[in-house]
């Protein structure tokens, strides 16, 4: 039996501050640092503690070759081997053994940060009652200095030189309608043909063929190496026609395939965890979540250091096009990364190495009235818009 290190391993040295017992002890009560070592791993969620004699065990350890343990132990104890056999940080593997988990062949830098910076349970109220607590925008100057000018001038203003007015064209017309939705009409429901335009147009596949001997898939969105990797789950709370719960759609067939049905109530509470309680978007007649299936694209850029941006990227795209279709169709989209994915892997079964939500979007009828706040300046989806909720415009 021999030793391998897990694959991608990173490792922070990092600084606890944590109560001093013994002054608390002393009716002192103080605030101590500690400086630990800190591995951060793909196979697993959370940072692990190392001891010295750990790390150095994990740096004489090879994520392909195994070694005999006796080359590798150095000065750590048994208890020291085994929390970090029972960690995955180190694996036994057999002489003849599969050596390797499934290769999805992540940068490991990219890899780390994946796993690392999902969330589980996270409530965005607890953040927004933090931000009032400090007083809002102001108090968070008053914390950070003033907020970076809202964009970038170059040179003399002088020396501009002036362009022609930007022509209006359909496009921009229908674009000027748009705004991130945050107050959605929960009685209305999304007619499954609204829902089916904007799958078809925004994720399904206008056209397949053979490219260099690749099987392509033709989308109206561009897609890094053409490999269209991120695949749209919905979760449909309010669809007439459709029942309640979990479906995954399929690009090439542009159908709908049920994974599990949900009454309403688990379907707003699956919601509500999985947008991290944004209670704005929590009743979005559907939401979709935007899962990566890694494995596509990093089969032809192996541990590229771009790959993971460019799926970053592709998501961004879907994002802006199903806004672009929702707000041609008259309905309001949103887009957030603010998401407990954790939630999302359990409710869809996912591995998240392999197929990694990303993002999740939401669909559907606008409300009369305004009671969280949307960005509408120019006044096209709300005429009354002032920047302020419950305040008439104007004032
Ligand atoms: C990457 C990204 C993440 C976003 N995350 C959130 C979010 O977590 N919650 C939210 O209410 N809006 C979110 N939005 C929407 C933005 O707040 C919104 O685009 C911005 O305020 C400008 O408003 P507009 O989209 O109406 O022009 C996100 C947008 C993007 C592009």
């Amino acid at each position: 039996m021999q030793w391998l290190r897990c694959p991608h391993l990173l490792i922070e040295p990092a600084e606890v501050r944590e109560l001093d017992q013994a002054a608390l002890l002393r009716g002192q009560p103080n605030f101590v640092t500690r400086r630990v070592w800190r591995a951060l791993c793909s196979h697993r969620d959370g940072a692990f503690a190392l001891t010295d004699a750990q790390l150095a065990l994990l740096g004489r350890a090879s994520p392909r070759e195994p070694q005999a343990p006796d080359l590798l132990r150095g000065s750590a104890s048994e208890a020291e081997c085994q929390a970090l056999l029972d960690a995955g940080l180190l694996r036994e593997v057999n002489d003849d053994g599969n050596r390797l988990p499934a290769d999805v062949a992540w940068h490991p830098l990219a890899a780390v940060l994946h796993r690392q910076c999902r969330w589980s349970d996270v409530d965005s109220r607890e953040t927004d009652a933090r931000l009032e607590a400090v007083g809002g925008m102001a108090g968070l100057e008053a914390l950070f200095g003033p907020v970076p000018d809202s964009h970038l001038s170059c040179g003399d203003p002088a020396q501009r030189l002036a362009l022609p007015y930007a022509a209006s064209t359909s496009l921009s017309k229908s674009l000027q309608q748009r705004s991130t939705c945050r107050n959605f009409d929960r009685t209305r429901a999304l007619a499954l043909q609204d829902l089916a335009s904007v799958l078809g147009h925004v994720y399904g596949v206008q056209a397949e063929a053979e490219v260099s001997g690749l099987h392509a898939l033709k989308k109206l969105v561009p897609s890094a190496g053409g490999l269209h990797p991120v695949e749209a789950f919905v979760l449909a709370q309010n669809v007439a026609g459709l029942a309640s719960g979990l479906y995954h759609y399929h690009c090439v067939a542009h159908a709908l395939e049920p994974l599990r049905g949900l009454s309403s109530e688990e379907a707003r509470d699956l919601a509500a965890r999985c947008v991290a309680h944004q209670t704005w978007f929590e009743d979005a007649p559907v939401l979709i979540f935007l899962v990566c299936r890694f494995q596509r694209t990093f089969w032809k850029y192996r541990e590229h250091a771009k790959a993971y941006r460019a799926v970053t990227v592709d998501v961004g795209h879907l994002s802006m096009l199903q806004y672009a279709v929702a707000t041609e169709l008259g309905l309001g989209s949103f887009f957030t990364a603010a998401i407990n994915e954790m939630a999302i892997e359990r409710a869809l079964n996912l591995d998240p190495m392999q197929t990694g939500v990303m993002a999740v979007t939401g669909l559907g009828w606008r409300a009369a009235q305004m009671h969280s706040l949307e960005f509408d300046p120019l006044r096209r989806v709300w005429p009354d818009w002032s920047g302020a909720i419950g305040t008439p415009a104007g004032t």
